[in-house]
């Protein structure tokens, strides 16, 4: 990096100063996906299959980038995605995360396995966020989680439907944070001792590291390795359609199914009740080798139409891969990795910077698009960067512009 460069600015310029301030191992568990991280290369790569179309002389004055995102007013068509654990990139960061998504006008949501509970995070501005829940064998637990989202005021529901198991990310294994092991325990203090402002900041300010909105239900909520005997003993791997029908009676406000992949179970998903879809594969934390998100979203907003909402996400790096998502039928994009290196690599200023770039990619590439309203981003405005014939995109319904007849 050159010494000029003083000013971060992208995803990438974050994430360099994330891996300066993280002890290794949290690097690793934020920046690392499963197995041979294929499908984490892909969901970034997989953006440059499709280009954009510039447009000329359109009158393009009053470039507008608000939309609205499961039901509420947003500032553009972007949310923060639950990552679990946030807590430990930044003293108490789903507060922070929170108040950056507010300020620009967005939605944060908190994962069931944050480390601050609903009621800290929304304090924190005194604004609904969307709460994402992972179903747990005990059904108690999830009611009363469920009740307790509801009593804060939380009005969207962000179901998680692709971690019947947890995936293997095989940093975790290799760096020490999985393993109770002499080694492992050795190998995390040294990066501890690496890490001399984290492990002030966030280490020692910023407890308690319990996992918040499951503090009351874990024998000892202090033993993070209790935590984790809990959630293996917990996460329900025998969730099917039928529950969700279960948890659509029981929840009041917007549901969306987070972690779909294929036009059937989107479908499935929106006959359940749910009021939109995330189509997502985990960032790549899931099933290793499956395709990009990306490249499977035409089909299913094609197959889900007006019925609900679509939503992605994995690999959105800028502005312009939020213009290519709408464009491709999205209604919104979430990010995950991106806020959490901005929150670790330069705290809540870097979040609030990090979203304002987003903002303005979107504002101008709207402008060189020729629009000036979200929801004329359309495939008009898209096409494939190769031959069409050797991508298998899911866009026959509506033909790419160079693939129409003239
Ligand atoms: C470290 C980490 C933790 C995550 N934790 C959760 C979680 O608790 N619940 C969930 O639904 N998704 C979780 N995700 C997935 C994100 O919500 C999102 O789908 C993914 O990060 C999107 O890809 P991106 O990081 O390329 O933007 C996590 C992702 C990461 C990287």
């Amino acid at each position: 990096m050159s010494l000029f460069n003083v000013n971060p600015v992208t995803v990438d310029d974050y994430r360099r100063r994330a891996k300066r301030y993280l002890p290794r191992f949290l690097f690793d568990y934020i920046d690392g996906g499963a197995n041979r991280e294929t499908t984490l290369a892909s969901n970034v790569n997989d953006f440059d299959r499709y280009r954009l179309i510039q447009r000329v002389m359109k009158n393009v004055d009053n470039v507008d980038t608000g939309t609205t995102l499961a039901g509420q007013a947003a500032s553009m068509p972007l949310a923060l995605a639950p990552v679990g654990m946030a807590g430990m990139f930044a003293r108490r960061g789903e507060t922070q995360g929170a108040r950056a998504a507010d300020a620009i006008g967005i939605p944060f949501t908190c994962s069931t396995l944050g480390i601050c509970p609903v009621e800290e995070i929304i304090a924190a501005t005194g604004k609904p966020i969307w709460f994402q829940l992972y179903m747990l064998r005990d059904r108690d637990i999830v009611k009363a989680l469920l009740k307790r989202a509801e009593n804060a005021g939380i009005t969207t529901l962000v179901f998680t439907v692709d971690l019947a198991v947890a995936g293997m990310r095989l940093r975790d294994y290799r760096n020490g944070m999985i393993g109770t092991n002499l080694a492992s325990k050795l190998s995390k203090a040294a990066q501890l001792l690496y890490s001399p402002l984290w492990l002030k900041d966030v280490g020692i300010k910023g407890k308690p590291h319990t996992i918040g909105n499951l503090s009351q239900v874990v024998p000892d909520p202090d033993d993070l390795n209790a935590y984790k005997a809990f959630i293996d003993a917990q996460f329900d791997a025998s969730v099917t359609w039928e529950d969700i029908a279960w948890l659509r009676d029981l929840w009041p406000g917007k549901l969306l199914i987070k972690g779909v992949m294929e036009v059937e179970d989107a479908l499935a998903a929106v006959n359940v009740g749910a009021d939109g879809v995330v189509v997502s594969n985990h960032g790549g934390r899931q099933l290793d080798s499956v395709a990009s998100s990306i490249s499977k979203l035409a089909a299913i907003a094609d197959a889900i139409g007006h019925r609900a909402e679509v939503y992605l996400d994995g690999g959105v790096r800028d502005g312009l891969d939020v213009l290519k998502a709408v464009a491709l039928g999205a209604d919104g994009v979430l990010i995950g990795r991106p806020w959490i290196y901005a929150m670790a690599g330069g705290g809540e200023t870097g979040i609030n910077n990090l979203l304002d770039t987003f903002q303005r990619e979107i504002r101008t590439g709207m402008a060189l698009l020729g629009v000036n309203r979200i929801d004329q981003v359309n495939r008009d405005l898209i096409e494939l960067a190769d031959a069409p014939a050797r991508l298998d995109t899911g866009l026959e319904p509506k033909p790419l512009r160079h693939t129409r007849a003239v």
